[in-house]
């Protein structure tokens, strides 16, 4: 068993299994994660690497975390309700993500809804004529995107794996392909740009094949829809495959447990102040509420959805943005609700702390934000 804090680099984790250091780097590879010799691993990446080489984990700066895990709720089984699904979009450059997440905030948001979308807060939630509703994480760029994907992303339940029907399976698709595996999170295969005369939706099924990712119109096992973004061929289809999926992940949430969950994005605004985009993954948020985010806190001032309305309170799977933190937390962070502000700053410093002291050990190291720039 590893003795691990939340923050230890690729370097700290080889010498600790006694590997070398490359072989944790393409351990990393084989699951679809660039890492350099000093970045930090989450823990998530960290366990799957030390159950490679046979280890267990056991993170003692727990210490910090536990504080927070402490007031581990019971759910009652009365209690949990089905919560919408969390699915991000994924695929190569140029085939399409853009242009469908652009579609479903633009077309798919019930008729008369006030407003429809109207800010970007990096994530957004459609209803359905059926009042179904998904959660699509909408990550500006593709920067962000792999930041985030690189965290770990496990605020995702579903992936639409988006593959442009004129073009190949490319070398992102299969990051994509291989890190949603690795992830355990199901994926649904869209081939995007079927209205172009080049379009040939079977050579992608093919290629798709040889990966061991056989189609259902093949007789495999995974949801295959065609689309074209740009014409909205097919978007209904495609979501109908991902309400199916969802169904039979069974997502549970309890409304009435203190709040968790991630953040999606944040920074300084001008006029106010630090915001910050989560994602509620259980429990209900509410205005007024102690926020600790990584080693930021603060209460929530306000809430807005990404309708730009105010709101009181935010359920499971929905996306708020959020003010009142002291700083900004770092994209795919986790929060949780706190009984008092000052327990939360104790946390939120000690955290600081350990992050300075391992700073200062891997002087050199690169965020993962800083490696997705790189790219
Ligand atoms: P990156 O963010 O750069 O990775 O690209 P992306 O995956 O977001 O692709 P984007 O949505 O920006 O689409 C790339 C190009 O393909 C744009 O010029 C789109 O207009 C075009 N495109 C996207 N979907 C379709 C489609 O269904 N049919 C056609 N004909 N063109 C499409
Ligand atoms: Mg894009």
């Amino acid at each position: 068993t590893l003795k691990l804090t939340e923050f230890v680099t690729v370097s700290d984790l080889a010498s600790m299994m006694d590997v070398p250091v490359t072989q944790v780097i393409a351990t990393c590879m084989s699951i679809g994660l660039m890492v350099s010799i000093n970045m930090r691993l989450d823990a998530e990446t960290i366990d799957m690497v030390a159950e490679e080489f046979g280890y267990k984990t056991d993170f003692v700066s727990a210490e910090v975390v536990e504080a927070v895990a402490q007031d581990e709720e019971v759910d009652l089984e009365e209690d949990l309700i089905t919560r919408p699904p969390i699915v991000t979009v994924m695929g190569h450059v140029d085939h399409g993500k853009t242009s469908l997440l652009d579609r479903l905030r633009n077309t798919n948001v019930i008729e008369g809804e006030a407003g429809g979308i109207t800010q970007h807060i990096g994530a957004y939630s459609i209803r359905l004529q059926d009042g179904k509703r998904i959660t699509f994480l909408d990550t500006p760029g593709h920067e962000a995107f792999t930041a985030m994907r690189a965290r770990g992303a496990k605020v995702t339940d579903i992936a639409i794996i988006i593959v442009a029907a004129d073009d190949d399976v490319m070398p992102q698709t299969k990051e994509a392909i291989n890190h949603a595996a690795a992830a355990g999170v199901p994926m649904v295969f869209a081939i995007n740009k079927i209205d172009k005369p080049s379009a040939n939706p079977d050579r992608i099924r093919e290629q798709l094949a040889a990966m061991n990712y056989l189609v259902e119109e093949w007789g495999g096992k995974y949801q295959c829809q065609e689309i074209s973004a740009k014409q909205g061929i097919n978007i209904n289809e495609l979501l109908e495959k991902v309400l199916l999926e969802a169904e039979l992940l069974e997502l549970k949430a309890n409304p009435k447990r203190r709040s968790v969950g991630s953040v999606i994005e944040s920074s300084l605004d001008k006029g106010r102040g630090y915001v910050a985009t989560v994602l509620v993954q259980n429990g209900t948020l509410r205005h007024g509420d102690v926020v600790l985010a990584g080693t930021h806190y603060g209460r929530v001032k306000a809430m807005f959805n990404e309708r730009n309305q105010k709101v009181e309170q935010a359920g499971p799977s929905t996306p708020v943005l959020i003010l009142g933190l002291d700083g900004a937390p770092t994209a795919g962070e986790t929060f949780n609700v706190m009984d008092t502000e000052q327990e939360a700053r104790a946390i939120a410093s000690k955290r600081e702390q350990l992050k300075r002291e391992q700073d200062t050990r891997t002087k050199k190291g690169l965020t993962l934000d800083e490696l997705a720039r790189r790219r």
